[in-house]
């Protein structure tokens, strides 16, 4: 199933990479600001750009890492003695595997372990902050998921793993747990049946990692846009903030425990991590200006295209009367699909907007 991710812009690049291109031919360089699950930077990438992703969010470090970082096939040298233990015995025996396919097949084989994602966030646990287990894995699958967490951060303690193999099998462990998650849209409550998907076993599937020979092009970092934008200096700066009020610290918190590999109080009935570190102006009307104004004055920057949607806090004319005071604003409209929960009753199609702010 891949991401499920409110804002994900996986279907509309065709129209994104070419606004993109008409500002800065291939070979320059552009900024991913809020990037997400990584998928225009990985376009980006791509297509020759010299990429600079930024999120605020680790899981969409770790999806960045693997997008942007890998300059060969992972090796997985070090976990040999791990995949001689774990791997099933028969695996492989038609197609040999690759080390990295032989690592995630070992990872998927271990014991499972009764652990915080068993006690926090299946039926059959006992919250340590509510009285009502909560639903969100199977009770295996939420096992799985202990035991999986155990290895991969035993696995990096012991250098068996480098950093960006850690990225890889953290953002494949996502991956594999959003496809099994017992959820309608996001991480913001649980069903009360398991239901679909959530029955079955989680699986980690590989990823067709990138590799390109273009080590030192691509920078990934992870920070608030305000802050980070000093820092920043590119031909383009792509920004896709959150257009609505739900912030994506509280409504993807079981992906950023599973990408922070920390055991946090998880309260409340939803269960919810201390999220307010992650807080996002952009989805406080009131407070989108101010963070705008702090990127565009502090990037060292001439042209921004901006995504944002009919559904956005601020109206499209608000948007516009809020740009022009930087620079030289022009708008494309299409058409894109709606994120909606299983069940939601809105129109499946809304009017996207790409913003290009030429600044003075
Ligand atoms: C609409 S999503 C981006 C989707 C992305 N383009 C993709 O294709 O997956 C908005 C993103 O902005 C991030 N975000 C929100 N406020 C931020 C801020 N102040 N600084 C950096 N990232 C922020 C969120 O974590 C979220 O990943």
């Amino acid at each position: 199933m891949g991401h499920r991710y409110i804002g994900a812009k996986t279907r509309i690049l065709g129209d994104i990479l070419p606004a993109i291109t008409d500002l800065v031919k291939p070979g320059g360089k552009v900024a991913d600001l809020m990037c997400g699950t990584a998928a225009v930077s990985a376009a980006l990438r791509q297509n020759g750009y010299s990429v600079i992703a930024n999120d605020l969010m680790t899981y969409s470090y770790h999806h960045a890492r693997v997008a942007l970082l890998f300059t060969e096939v992972p090796k997985f040298e070090g976990t040999a003695g791990f995949v001689d233990e774990f791997l099933p015995t028969r695996a492989g025996n038609l197609f040999p595997l690759s080390p990295y396919e032989r690592a995630l097949m070992a990872l998927e084989n271990v014991p499972l372990t009764k652990g915080y994602f068993w006690r926090e966030f299946s039926i059959a646990g006992s919250p340590k902050n509510s009285p009502a287990p909560r639903n969100y894995f199977s009770p295996e699958n939420a096992r799985r998921i202990d035991a999986i967490r155990t290895w991969i951060g035993r696995l990096a303690s012991e250098r068996c793993i480098t950093s960006l193999e850690r990225s890889l099998l953290l953002h494949d462990l996502i991956m594999g747990a959003n496809d099994v998650a017992n959820i309608a849209g996001t991480y913001g409550h649980y069903l009360s049946r398991l239901v679909g998907r959530a029955k079955d076993r989680l699986r980690l599937t590989p990823t067709q990692v990138p590799v390109a020979k273009d080590a030192g092009r691509h920078e990934v970092l992870q920070g608030y846009a305000e802050d980070v934008a000093s820092r920043i200096s590119c031909d383009v700066c792509y920004i896709d903030p959150p257009y609505m009020k739900r912030q994506y610290a509280a409504n993807y918190h079981i992906l950023e425990t599973l990408a922070r590999e920390d055991c946090p109080d998880a309260i409340g009935v939803s269960g919810l991590r201390p999220w307010r570190d992650q807080y996002s102006n952009f989805c406080t009307r009131t407070r989108i200006q101010d963070s705008f104004d702090c990127i565009f004055t502090k990037m060292n920057c001439r042209h921004f295209l901006i995504s944002y949607s009919e559904d956005g806090l601020l109206s499209l004319s608000e948007m516009k009367a809020l740009l022009t005071g930087h620079g030289a604003v022009t708008v494309r409209t299409f058409e894109n699909k709606r994120f909606r929960s299983n069940n939601s009753e809105l129109a499946p199609n809304l009017k996207e907007y790409l913003i290009h702010l030429h600044k003075r």
